[in-house]
C-alpha cells in the first residue's frame, strides 16, 4: 500500500522531525539531491486555483531530477466531461509515481487516496485541510525560531474557511507550551470541531476580535486572507474582507522578534509597507515550501534513507 499525506497528523512528531532535518540538509546542500528522483514523475491535479502550492511541488520535483505532468484547471481535464476523482486517479496512477491533488470539495483527496496505487498528497481539500502548507509553516517556525514548542501564536483572519489554519492548529496541538489566540470576526471563528479537539486535549486558547489588543503577547502572527470563494454570498465577503489590515503602526505594538507568517496569496490583510520589516517572513516561508516538499516527495517515494 502506498503511503499518502492527507492530514498533518498522518506523520508522527518523530517522522516530522526527520522530514525537517532532511529539508534543512536540502537547503544546505541542494546539489546532493539533484538526481534522487531521476526518472520519476509527479502528477499535479489541481481542480482549484493555485500558484505557490502547484509550482512549489513542480519546482521540488524538478530540483530532485524528476519530471512533472498534470493540469491546473478542472475545466481542461476530463472532470469537465463528468469524470469522477476516483476514475481520474486510477488513470493517473498508470502515468506517474506520485500525485498532488487540490480540490474544492472537502474529502476529495481522501477519495483519491483510497483508489490510488501511488502516494497521494492532499494539496488542499475545500475549507478542510492543507497539510503541505502546514509542513511549510512548521519548517519556517523551526528554522527561524529554533523550536516548535513554547510560543504564543495568533491566528488572524478567516479562521472558519481557512484550511491552512485548521491544519496548522492540528499539527501544533501535539507540541507543548503552545498558546493559541484566535483573532477573527464572530462570523469567521474557528469551527467547533477544532475548539472541541483543543478542549479535549486541555490546550489553552483564547478567541478575540481586536488584533491590537493581543499584538504585544504574540511570538508568531499567522495572517490569512478572507476566503472569498467559500462564501455563500458576495455581500458577506465585502463586509468582512478588510476587517484586518496589518500596518506598520500595528507592527510597532509587537515584540521585536515576533514573526509574521502568511500562507499567501495576500489580498489586503497585510499592507505592503510591512514587507520590509525583518519580522515579515512570508516570502521566506514560500521558499521553505520548496525544501519541505522535496523532503516529502523523497519520503513518500521511499527515497529518504
Ligand atoms: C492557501 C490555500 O490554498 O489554502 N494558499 C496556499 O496554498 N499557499 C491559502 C489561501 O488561499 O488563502
Amino acid at each position: 500500500m502506498p503511503r499518502h499525506l492527507m492530514n498533518p497528523l498522518d506523520f508522527s512528531v518523530e517522522e516530522l522531525d526527520r522530514l525537517f532535518s532532511l529539508a534543512a540538509n536540502i537547503e544546505k546542500e541542494p546539489e546532493r539531491y539533484a538526481h534522487i528522483c531521476d526518472g520519476k514523475k509527479l502528477a499535479t491535479c489541481f481542480y482549484e486555483p493555485s500558484t505557490r502550492t502547484r509550482l512549489s511541488f513542480e519546482a521540488a520535483m524538478l530540483n530532485l531530477g524528476g519530471n512533472v505532468l498534470g493540469f491546473s484547471d478542472a475545466g481542461s481535464s476530463s472532470a469537465a466531461k463528468g469524470e469522477s476523482v476516483s476514475d481520474t486517479i486510477r488513470v493517473i496512477s498508470c502515468y506517474a509515481d506520485i500525485c498532488a491533488i487540490r480540490h474544492p470539495k472537502e474529502g476529495a483527496a481522501y477519495v483519491a487516496a483510497s483508489k490510488s496505487s501511488i502516494p497521494v498528497i492532499n494539496a488542499g481539500d475545500g475549507g478542510h485541510q492543507h497539510p503541505t502548507q502546514t509542513l511549510t509553516d512548521l519548517l519556517t517556525i523551526k528554522s527561524l525560531k529554533g523550536d516548535l514548542n513554547n510560543f504564543t501564536i495568533g491566528m488572524c483572519g478567516d479562521l472558519k474557511f481557512g484550511r491552512t489554519v485548521h491544519s496548522l492548529i492540528n499539527a501544533l496541538s501535539r507540541y507543548s507550551g503552545i498558546k493559541f489566540i484566535f483573532i477573527s470576526p464572530v462570523e469567521l471563528k474557528v469551527p467547533d470541531y477544532i475548539t472541541e479537539m483543543l478542549k479535549d486535549k486541555g490546550i489553552t486558547y483564547e478567541e478575540v476580535e481586536k488584533l491590537e489588543d493581543v499584538m504585544p503577547d504574540l511570538d508568531i502572527l499567522y495572517m490569512t486572507r478572507v476566503q472569498r470563494e467559500r462564501f455563500f454570498n458576495e455581500e458577506d465577503y465585502v463586509r468582512l474582507k478588510n476587517f484586518y489590515i496589518l500596518t506598520k503602526e500595528k507592527m510597532e505594538l509587537a515584540k521585536p522578534d515576533m514573526l509574521v507568517l502568511h500562507p499567501l496569496p495576500r489580498v489586503n490583510e497585510i499592507s505592503v509597507e510591512v514587507d520590509d520589516d525583518p519580522r515579515a517572513v512570508y516570502f521566506k516561508q514560500a521558499q521553505y515550501g520548496v525544501y519541505v516538499r522535496m523532503a516529502l516527495i523523497m519520503t513518500l517515494l521511499g527515497l529518504a534513507d
